[in-house]
């Protein structure tokens, strides 16, 4: 049974997990058949108060599919009640009442349980400032279980802005959900993994190891994740030169990496990934993002549809 609202990936059981990701496939084939109009008449609140291409769209498009409808405040740091000096509580004690589900991006830590504690309808959390990206991580482990066949037994190298990264921190938490998982971080000195995170791991069995190679890395994972520096959460542009640049994949890279590897990226890419990596079949990257719509229609059909009207 899926949580209320979705803010953290702590909320999902392994059961969840695998249901999500069944109903993830179903919904692939309802996009392959043209959509349908199960969640006709139902209405999307997209409220996000930070820069975003991929979530936003692909919670909206996945409204869309399923029939329902979409209204949105993007860029919401500038065109919304909040320069004026509203409250996240009182922003959403107004949307609930425009729409049936508000999915909202921010960037405080612990926005959208905020959101949650005053909200009568779901809450999605599309990401709280460096904390949290639940619904990157459920899509994250959907392209792993697709590319790969199997969410158990894996060897995931997590790459670059650990510290201030939402999805590779939400990514090593979901993680537990799996079997006999290792975590392999690789990051720069100062943005390592934080520790909360590391004995969220050790708490419910996952392996990690901290590295300062890729090289010593890439032959040993099944999934190479990489991340962009989060340039907009250092305190100076000197702190973000120091360690942007650290990790750069390459084709040279890629002779190191498994023939059955994965390369994944949560997207948007500044220069972790060469553009030449782009054409080699290992890298997921696309076919990634593209998974974000069935994710969230899976979730958007489970929170809204109609069994949960007659349950
Ligand atoms: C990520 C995010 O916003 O946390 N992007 C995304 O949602 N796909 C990663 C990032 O911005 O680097």
């Amino acid at each position: 049974m899926l949580p209320r609202h979705i803010l953290r990936v702590d909320q999902f059981s392994r059961g969840d997990l695998l249901q999500l990701l069944a109903h993830s496939a179903e919904m692939r084939r309802v996009v392959a058949a043209g959509g349908d109009k199960r969640l006709d008449g139902k209405i999307l609140a997209t409220l996000f108060f930070e820069p975003s291409t991929r979530t936003r769209l692909s919670f909206e498009s996945s409204m869309l599919r399923l029939g329902g409808n979409v209204i949105s405040s993007e860029s919401a740091e500038h065109t919304s009640s909040a320069v004026k000096g509203e409250s996240i509580e009182d922003t959403i004690r107004i949307v609930e009442a425009y729409a049936d589900a508000i999915a909202i991006r921010h960037p405080l830590a612990g926005a959208a349980e905020t959101a949650a504690s005053v909200a009568s309808v779901p809450i999605l959390n599309a990401g709280d400032g460096p904390r949290e990206h639940p619904t990157q991580a459920l899509l994250d482990l959907y392209t792993i279980y697709d590319e790969l066949g199997r969410i158990d037994d894996l060897t995931v190298a997590l790459v670059g802005d650990l510290r201030f990264g939402r999805a590779p921190r939400s990514l090593a938490m979901l993680l537990t959900r799996t079997e006999n998982a290792r975590v392999l971080l690789v990051a720069p000195p100062g943005i390592e993994m934080s520790g909360d995170v590391l004995a969220y791991m050790e708490t419910h069995g996952v392996a990690w190891e901290q590295l300062h190679d890729l090289e010593e890395a890439l032959p040993r994972a099944d999934v190479i994740y990489m991340t962009r520096v989060q340039k907009e959460r250092f305190p100076s542009v000197e702190s973000y030169r120091r360690v942007s640049g650290s990790y750069r994949l390459g084709s040279e890279h890629m002779k190191l990496l498994g023939e059955n590897a994965i390369v994944m990226h949560p997207l948007p890419r500044v220069d972790e990934i060469d553009t030449l990596v782009d054409a080699d079949p290992r890298a997921a990257y696309f076919r990634q993002a593209r998974n974000g719509v069935y994710i969230r229609m899976a979730l958007l059909d489970l929170l809204l549809g109609p069994r949960l009207l007659t349950a």
